[in-house]
């Protein structure tokens, strides 16, 4: 190892080709990039003709070239690596000269004589906390002039830099796969939790022979008017949610009183009416993701004149996700059979809402509801989910007809 001394102008050069190389690792560009850019800036301080970047392979104790200049295509290469080599290197975390040098001998054992075929000169660990992450490699220089100390002390810590950079990508590297296994089981759960919920909505609208699909039009059309309303994704997938459980308390409802054809006794009205709260009380032991989904279920039958049940609540103290559901509810029952009267069309649905509007439905989410309807018909929205759960169809000059006077 030669101990020239290096001159002013090169060490300034390698102070901004250090800068440079800090500079470049922690760009934003591709790692491969990055890697290669950063050999090029090893060579160019060294004059090195030749050079590579390895990163070591753990689970195959190999190591291949993850950048190089000068030797053509050597992608394929692979060098195996014993333990021993794997722990020498951790432990003296130092560049090692080639060529008439015992300890690379010692240090490398098989692994040297694959190094020397690329004429390689000096090999630089790169290790970060005790881990091996691969080796710059570099050939002889273009001037014959043989590595000094100070060229192995800059090397040693352009090594470190590289290292650092290398250990960041693969965090990174196992970051992201932590995420995509988190998000699959996340999806995976998702999926079972809709499913669920389904199979819930399925058997609330089994007990009503007539109302077959209810709770997914209810859900459908609350959405449907949060999104017109602005809410936010994942306050739409709430009240979406909030449609699909609205009935839930009529699981504890005796099915007779649900179907029956005839006008309701005292009794019978008063149990059919317990069900928002015995969804309620069902629901609220249910730890879900979206807030709200108990009290909308509990105050979905609330009028805003506060001639509604089971609180008597007037006005704001409506959740909106009720008042929302309460306008949802009712249009459908308007518009499907019920076991005491047929459907109504459209245009007298509409004037029934009309007839109640500011009495029993909040006029802001009237007009959300009739705008949306309106855009639907017009081919406005690109997901259309009113229009077609309706058993009717409309027309444009209908539609305008209808919704002109909704103030
Ligand atoms: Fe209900």
């Amino acid at each position: 190892m030669s101990k020239v001394e290096p001159t002013l102008e090169r060490l300034i050069f390698n102070l901004n080709t250090l800068a440079e190389l800090g500079e470049e690792i922690t760009s934003p560009k591709a790692f491969p990039r990055i890697i290669k850019s950063s050999l090029y800036m090893v060579m160019g301080s060294f004059l090195a003709s030749k050079g590579a970047i390895f990163r070591y392979d753990q689970a195959k104790r190999i190591i291949y070239p993850i950048a190089s200049k000068g030797f053509g295509d050597i992608k394929e290469l692979t060098i195996k690596l014993s333990e021993e080599v794997v722990k020498e290197f951790v432990r003296s975390n130092n560049p090692v000269k080639m060529i008439d040098n015992e300890q690379a001998v010692k240090m490398l054992g098989p692994a040297r004589a694959e190094l020397e075929k690329l004429g390689t000169r000096v090999i630089a660990p790169l290790v970060v906390k005790d881990e091996l992450l691969g080796f710059i490699t570099i050939n002889e220089k273009f001037s014959k002039d043989e590595y000094t100390n100070y060229d192995y002390q800059l090397l040693s810590i352009m090594a470190q830099h590289i290292a650092f950079s290398i250990y960041n990508h693969s965090l990174l590297l196992k970051l992201v796969h932590k995420y995509n296994e988190n998000r699959r089981l996340y999806d995976e759960l998702r999926c079972s939790y809709y499913d669920t919920i389904h199979a819930f909505a399925a058997a609330i609208d089994a007990k009503d022979a007539y109302t077959k699909g209810h709770s997914h039009r209810v859900s459908a059309y609350c959405a449907a008017m949060a999104r017109e309303m602005g809410w936010s994704e994942d306050e739409i997938e709430g009240i979406r949610i909030a449609g699909l459980l609205h009935d839930i308390g009529k699981i504890a409802i005796d099915k007779s009183i649900i179907n029956k054809a005839s006008p309701l006794t005292k009794n019978e009205c008063r149990e059919l009416n317990s069900h928002p709260v015995i969804g309620y009380e069902i629901l609220s032991k249910i730890k879900f993701p979206w807030n709200g989904i108990p009290r909308v279920t509990r105050s979905h039958h609330e009028r805003l004149d506060g001639n509604g049940y089971p609180d008597r609540l007037k006005k704001d103290d409506i959740p909106m996700g009720a008042r929302i559901m309460a306008l949802a509810d009712a249009f459908d029952a308007m518009t499907t059979d019920r076991p005491y009267r047929p459907r109504l069309s459209f245009v007298e649905a509409v004037e029934e809402v009309k007839e109640n509007f500011g009495r029993q439905f909040d006029p802001h989410v009237v007009r959300w509801f009739f705008s949306v309807i309106r855009k639907e018909i017009l081919g406005d929205v690109e997901h259309p989910s009113i229009i077609p759960l309706l058993q009717e169809r409309l027309d444009r000059v209908t539609i305008n007809r209808i919704l002109k006077d909704i103030p």
